[in-house]
């Protein structure tokens, strides 16, 4: 596996591949991986010839008040267990190679519809922070593919319709989300939490476990349900953020007609913000 933190370098290798004929899948990440992170380059194996992984902290999407510059940085296990996927090509520029002019001076990009709702509200200026680093990043690698987690799944709505209004020549993939055994989805923020915690944390996804099972049973008081499941997760000793439950694919709030929903999720634990989300069909 090359590492490369240069734009140049990086722009000579993947022209060579693309003039090789060979195609290129890429995973961007902020870095300290887990398995989460690791099924998507799996994902990504499984659709192209060359992989490209990235891991740049990304300044632009964290608000003023987030934690940035406590972000778990860990590029040598990070750098191991890219090695031992076979990964071929590890891009690591420092925020200066990425924004040379500075971040008020950066060009940015931002899908209207939906990058204020939900986190977006919470987490003003995060989403265009992330439309933007992906958009330029997509630009330097030229993946023929791209994975995303569904962990984040307004990220990845954001992204697909960024690639089909900006017509950007790329294939974007939605990978499930990869949860330890209590059912708390994997995340680099779970390392902020004590053992104890993680599994008051785990009433995230059980909460929305049973959301589902509502749903599937016929009850459509979206906002009842919504109220009881931020309940169940207060008297575990979270501070619920948001919980809704929408229509999958306009990620607009669900109607008595909506067959395929998306329930998400934000909650804090301590100072710790969590996020999760489960899908669900109605035959
Ligand atoms: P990061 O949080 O490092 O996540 C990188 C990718 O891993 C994202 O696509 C995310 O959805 C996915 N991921 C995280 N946890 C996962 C899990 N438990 N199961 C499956 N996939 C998971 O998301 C970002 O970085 C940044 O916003 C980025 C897209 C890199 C732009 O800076």
């Amino acid at each position: 596996m090359q590492t490369i933190n240069q734009i140049t370098a990086l722009r000579a290798q993947i022209s060579d591949w693309k003039k090789q004929g060979l195609t290129i899948g890429f995973v961007p990440t902020m870095g300290n991986l887990h398995q989460g992170h690791l099924s998507l380059v799996e994902a990504a194996k499984a659709q192209a010839d060359k992989i490209v992984v990235s891991i740049f902290v990304n300044p632009m999407q964290f608000g003023q008040n987030e934690d940035l510059d406590a972000y778990p940085r860990t590029l040598t296990d990070d750098s191991q267990a890219l090695q031992a996927l076979d990964v071929d090509l590890l891009f690591t520029p420092t925020p200066d190679i990425i924004y040379p002019k500075g971040l008020a001076k950066q060009t940015w990009v931002e899908v209207p519809e939906l990058s204020n709702l939900y986190c977006g509200d919470s987490r003003p200026g995060h989403f265009q922070g992330v439309t933007t680093i992906v958009n330029k990043l997509f630009n330097l690698v030229q993946p023929d593919v791209a994975c995303f987690g569904e962990k984040d799944f307004q990220q990845l709505a954001l992204i697909k319709i960024m690639v089909e209004d900006l017509s950007i020549p790329v294939t974007v993939i939605g990978v499930p989300t990869v949860r330890e055994k209590s059912g708390l989805a994997k995340s680099s923020r779970n390392g902020y939490l004590s053992a104890k915690e993680k599994q008051q944390a785990a009433v995230i996804y059980q909460t929305l476990t049973q959301l589902k099972t509502e749903l599937e049973q016929g009850n459509k008081n979206f906002e009842q349900l919504s109220e009881q499941a931020q309940q169940k997760v207060k008297a575990a000793g979270l501070m619920p953020d948001y919980l809704r439950v929408l229509n999958r694919d306009t990620l607009q709030a669900a109607t008595q007609h909506t067959r395929a929903f998306v329930i998400i999720a934000a909650a804090y634990l301590g100072k710790t913000r969590l996020i999760d989300n489960i899908q669900v069909e109605l035959n």
